[in-house]
């Protein structure tokens, strides 16, 4: 047995890809390492979630933080007076971004937060890696502000849960996001809007449906590709690229898994996607995809990729 604040235990089973649980100064996050996409994957299937909603990657400094994303001087300004603590940054993803596409979900931005929970912190310096961490609860049930909410309903599904004590802030952080659009936020949380502004100088946009949005994907811009999508295919057609599930037959060289695997295939979407796009082809039939599991979140993505694009 692991004794429960290894940090350099936690580090190194982060490292490997497993899930480890740890304490931030607003709820407990369910880490990963973000470059990872199998790794990601996990924390999806470990939370339930019935869709890819993007994830934070949380970071130890500043620092770590620029080299992931471009800040503009107003997301610089803020990220000097609120990290570290709870508040998440929205910026684009910088082009050599390491962090899986798959975090993002296939967005091509990135939320970035440096949490200030001194055990967060050494945790992430120990892992050298952007981490992401949701709250560390089921879907649909409340955010965890202890070690044994955690243990009650993720302990299966975790290498290791950290124990910080009772989370300080106990709601998620802020999140702003800094886009094409100007400032905008978008979650209520841990940093009071009025602060923000403050620093800012001017009001800033709110497009926050709830503090806890069920789903913040109706929010936001989706990646869909330039191709048009036909799902639940047994076969390419004419002019078809072919993305299929399960072993690779005559139908072109683009499995979301060769074994059938739905962590792996989930890992793999958005990068596969966006490689069959590039290649310039109308259309890419995908084959059905089992809706267990990860399933559900796969076949979800692929039903709003789909979706008629005047209607999105
Ligand atoms: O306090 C917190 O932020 C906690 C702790 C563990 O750090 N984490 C957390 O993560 O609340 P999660 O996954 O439960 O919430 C992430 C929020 C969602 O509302 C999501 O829509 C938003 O961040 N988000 C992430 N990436 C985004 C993006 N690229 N664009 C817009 N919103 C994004
Ligand atoms: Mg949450």
């Amino acid at each position: 047995m692991v004794p429960h604040n290894d940090i350099g235990a936690a580090a190194q089973a982060l490292r490997e890809g497993k899930l480890v649980a740890f304490p931030t100064e607003t709820v407990y996050g369910l880490g990963a390492d973000a470059t990872n996409g199998e790794a990601v994957a996990r924390v999806y299937a470990a939370k339930g979630r019935p869709s890819f909603n993007p994830l934070i990657a949380h970071v130890p400094d500043a620092t770590a933080a620029f080299a992931l994303g471009d800040f503009s001087a107003e997301a610089k300004a803020l990220a000097k007076a609120f990290w570290p603590g709870p508040l998440s940054l929205v910026v684009p993803r910088k082009e050599n971004c390491p962090v899986s596409l798959l975090a993002s979900a296939g967005l091509d931005s990135i939320a970035i937060r440096v949490p200030s929970h001194p055990m967060a912190l050494d945790l992430l310096k120990a892992t050298a890696r952007p981490v992401v961490a949701p709250s560390a609860n089921p879907s649909g049930k409340i955010s965890p502000t202890t070690a044994d909410h955690v243990r009650r309903h993720l302990k299966d599904k975790v290498a290791m849960v950290l124990d910080g004590g009772r989370c300080k802030v106990g709601v998620e952080s802020t999140v702003v996001s800094f886009l094409e659009d100007g400032p905008k936020l978008l979650r209520h949380g841990g940093t009071p809007r009025p602060e923000i502004e403050k620093v800012l100088g001017h009001a800033i946009a709110v497009e926050a449906h709830s503090a806890r949005p069920h789903a913040p994907g109706q929010l936001l811009s989706h990646y869909a590709p330039h191709a048009e999508l036909r799902l639940n295919a047994e076969a390419p057609r004419a002019g078809e690229a072919y993305l299929g599930f399960g072993p690779l037959h005559a139908h072109g060289p683009w499995t979301l898994s060769a074994t059938g695997d739905l962590v792996e295939a989930a890992a793999s979407l958005f990068g596969l996607l966006h490689e069959i796009d590039s290649t310039g082809v109308a259309r890419i039939a995908v084959a059905p995809i089992p809706h267990h599991g990860l399933g559900e979140a796969i076949n979800d993505r692929l039903l709003r990729a789909a979706a008629p694009r005047d209607a999105t």
